[in-house]
C-alpha cells in the first residue's frame, strides 16, 4: 500500500496483508490484516512509530523512500512482538544513526528478541516525553496489551493516540478510518476475544486515561484508525465489564449423533425457555468464532461424546483455548455419551481451572439417549434458565 496522509507532516506508511489467514499460527484472519506503521515530521525531527511484519518491511521502506524521507531519528516501539518490530533492524539499517524509543523493558525485549544493540535505545518511562520541534511524543506504559512491555505514545498537539495492538481489529480494508462500524465492531470483538480478553481486568484505567486525554485519533498497530473514538472505547467498556449476556455457548462434537441428539434437546429446551443459544460444532469451528461468542456468554455448555476414557480431542482443544482467553462466564456444564466408562468430566473440568464458573448438573450417559436422558436434559435446562434468572438476566 502506498502511504496514506492523516494530517499534514503525518502519514500512514504500513500496509495490508490482504491473504495472510493465520497469526501465531493458531489465530484464523478471515479478513487479512494490517501492519500499521506511522511517520511524523516534526519541525526538527523525524520519528516512525512501529514498524511491520518482516514480511512486508520492503513496503514500510518504500513507503518512507516514496516520501522523501532521507533522515530518521526515532523509531517508536510501542510492542515488541515481531508483526511490528520485525522490521526494524531493516529500517536501522536504511536510516544509520535512528533511535529506537522505547521503554526499558520493550528495550529487552528487542535485544532478545530481535538483536537490536543495546546502544541503539533512547529509553523512556512513563508519562516521559520526546521533542520533535513543534510536537511532543508523550509514552504512557500499558502493560499486558497483551505483552509485558506494550506502550501507548501520545502525539500531543495533535491529539493522536498510537496504542499499539491496543482497541485493534485483524482487518485489511481500504478505508484509514473506521467507516462501517457494524462491520468493524465484529472484527473488533474478534480481536478483543482472541488476543486482549486475558488481559481484561488490566484495561479499565487504560480506557480511563485514553478517555481523559480528549484523543482526536486513535491510531492502532491493526485494522482501520478510528475518527470516532467512542465507538470502540465504549465497546471495549461493555467487553471487558463483568457483565455476561443471557447467553448459552454450546460447543459439541458428536462421532455418532448421541451426543448431537443430547444437544439438540437442550438447545430446543433452551430456547423455549427464552435463552439465546450460540452453537459451535467443534468440528472444523473457526475458533475465533467461538470467543467471540465466549466474550459475553453467561453460560457455557461443553457437549462431547467419549474418546478412549476422555472428552473427543476437538472439545479438548476448544476448552484449552477457552482456558487461555479467561472469559466472564459464570456457568458451565458438561454433556456427552460414553461407550463404556471414562473421566470426561474430570478431564474437562480439569482444562478449565481458569474459568472461575459454577459448574451445573452434569448429564453424562451410556450410549444412545433415552427418555430418562432427556429429562435430565431438560433439567439441565431448567437449571441453567434458574441461574440466568437469578442473575437478572431472563
Ligand atoms: Fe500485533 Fe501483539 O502484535
Amino acid at each position: 500500500m502506498n502511504p496514506r496522509k492523516i494530517r499534514e507532516n503525518i502519514w500512514a506508511v504500513g500496509t495490508n496483508d490482504w491473504d495472510r489467514r493465520l497469526f501465531d499460527e493458531l489465530i484464523p484472519l478471515p479478513e487479512g490484516t494490517s501492519y500499521n506503521a506511522f511517520l511524523i515530521r516534526g519541525s526538527e525531527k523525524t520519528v516512525l512509530i512501529d514498524g511491520v511484519d518482516p514480511t512486508v518491511e520492503g513496503i514500510l521502506l518504500n513507503n518512507l523512500r516514496s516520501l522523501g524521507v532521507e533522515t530518521l531519528d526515532y523509531i517508536v516501539s510501542n510492542h515488541a512482538e515481531q508483526d511490528h518490530s520485525g522490521a526494524i533492524p531493516s529500517v536501522l539499517d536504511a536510516y544509520p544513526g535512528s533511535k529506537v524509543v522505547t521503554n526499558p523493558r520493550c528495550a529487552e525485549m528487542l535485544m532478545d528478541h530481535i538483536h537490536i544493540p543495546g546502544e541503539n535505545f533512547i529509553l523512556k518511562e512513563d508519562e516521559e516525553t520526546l521533542s520533535l520541534g513543534d510536537w511532543t511524543l508523550q509514552f504512557f506504559l500499558a502493560p499486558f496489551v497483551h505483552w509485558p512491555e506494550t506502550q501507548f505514545t501520545w502525539l500531543q498537539e495533535e491529539k493522536i493516540l498510537f496504542t499499539g495492538d491496543f482497541l485493534g481489529s485483524h482487518l485489511a480494508t481500504s478505508d484509514l478510518y473506521v467507516r462501517n462500524e457494524a462491520s468493524v465492531y465484529i472484527s473488533a470483538k474478534r480481536y478483543y476475544a482472541e488476543i486482549m480478553m486475558p488481559f481484561r481486568r488490566k484495561f479499565p484505567k487504560y480506557l480511563d486515561r485514553i478517555e481523559n486525554l480528549g484523543v482526536e485519533i486513535i491510531a492502532t498497530t491493526h485494522g482501520p484508525l478510528y475518527d470516532r473514538p467512542e465507538f470502540i472505547l465504549d465497546a471495549y467498556r461493555d467487553w471487558v465489564s463483568d457483565n455476561v449476556k443471557n447467553d448459552v455457548v454450546i460447543a459439541y462434537v458428536s462421532m455418532h449423533d448421541s451426543t448431537g441428539e443430547m444437544a439438540a434437546c437442550l438447545i430446543n429446551t433452551l430456547i423455549d425457555r427464552g435463552l439465546n443459544v450460540k452453537v459451535h460444532n467443534l468440528t472444523g469451528v473457526d475458533i475465533g468464532e467461538l470467543a467471540i461468542d465466549l466474550v459475553d456468554a453467561a453460560t457455557i455448555v461443553w457437549a462431547s461424546p467419549t474418546v478412549s476414557v476422555g472428552p473427543h480431542p476437538n472439545v479438548a482443544y476448544a476448552a484449552f483455548l477457552a482456558n487461555i482467553l479467561k472469559p466472564k462466564t459464570k456457568f458451565a456444564a458438561v454433556i456427552g455419551s460414553y461407550g463404556w466408562g471414562g473421566k470426561m468430566l474430570e478431564q474437562l473440568q480439569g482444562l478449565q481451572s481458569n474459568i472461575k464458573a459454577e459448574y451445573l448438573d452434569p448429564v453424562i450417559i451410556k450410549g444412545r439417549p433415552r427418555k430418562e436422558d432427556f429429562s435430565a436434559l431438560e433439567r439441565l435446562a431448567d437449571q441453567i434458565a434458574e441461574k440466568h434468572t437469578e442473575a437478572g438476566l431472563l
